[in-house]
């Protein structure tokens, strides 16, 4: 039995976010350059997506680039920013096809304006589709998200907008990058390390964590089913106690 037919279809994960881990390494141990393993990942990226479409999956986080990969050579830096550009103009086409919406996350103004123009213009173009929502997070950083969302508080609360007894969950939920989006139910790493390196901090509080040795460009369906077949057999009980949850 393969393990798409293991699934539950009634228990698909709403959201799932994904640390696309692993491009570098999966290009050395074929001898490219690392720019050739972001460009695999991309496909992986598309498979991901369509999966996501056909099980229902409403939204798809991905980490595309993070605050400190900045400080990585500006060789590479340069090569991930092209490729997002042509990925962009390239995918658009597969973005309607499969009714998936993008948006982003992140210090999109800190993109190269090329960059930030083709962003714009896909997520203009895929605003009303409406099977999974396709959000990449891009020059993001959780801190950054968190810093920037006390400030907002901080301003409101200076403007006599808020007071100390509406600081709440629920208030700073609403000034993170995610505001319009449940919190992950899944959080998948490939790559084989086991830290979430700046990533929803805050929103995956009470995610299930799944980590695979996998490499990203070689993250295929049948990985996907496989890490959506374990969530479905664990058990969140968010503080509780089993016997609470059933009843
Ligand atoms: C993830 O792959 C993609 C980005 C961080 C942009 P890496 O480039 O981190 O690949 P490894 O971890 O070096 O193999
Ligand atoms: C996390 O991967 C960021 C992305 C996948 C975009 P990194 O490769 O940057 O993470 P570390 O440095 O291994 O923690
Ligand atoms: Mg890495």
């Amino acid at each position: 039995m393969s393990w798409k037919e293991k699934l539950d279809l009634d228990r698909i994960p709403k959201h799932i976010a994904i640390i696309m881990d692993g491009n570098g390494r999966w290009a050395k141990k074929k001898g490219f350059l690392r720019a050739i393993g972001h460009e695999n990942g991309v496909g992986s990226l598309r498979n991901a997506c369509l999966t996501c479409a056909q099980l229902g999956v409403e939204y798809l986080t991905v980490y595309a680039f993070s605050t400190e990969n900045w400080n990585r050579p500006k060789f590479e830096v340069n090569a991930l920013m092209s490729l997002m550009v042509s990925s962009l103009k390239r995918e658009l086409k597969f973005l309607q096809e499969n009714n998936t919406r993008l948006e982003a996350i992140g210090r999109i103004e800190n993109l190269p304006k090329s960059c930030q123009k083709e962003l714009k213009e896909v997520m203009e173009k895929t605003k009303n589709n409406t099977a999974t929502v396709l959000t990449v997070a891009l020059s993001y950083g959780s801190k950054e998200e968190i810093i920037s969302a006390t400030k907002s508080i901080a301003e409101a609360y200076a403007n006599g907008e808020i007071s100390l007894d509406e600081i709440n969950e629920k208030e700073i939920d609403s000034r993170l990058y995610t505001s319009d989006k449940p919190d992950p139910d899944l959080l998948i790493r490939t790559g084989g390390e086991q830290r979430v390196s700046n990533y929803l901090l805050w929103q995956i509080a009470y995610s299930e964590l799944y980590f695979t040795e996998k490499l990203w460009p070689e993250f295929n369906d049948e990985d996907l089913y496989e890490a959506i077949y374990d969530y479905q057999n664990r058990e969140r009980r968010f503080g509780k106690i089993s016997e609470q949850l059933n009843s």
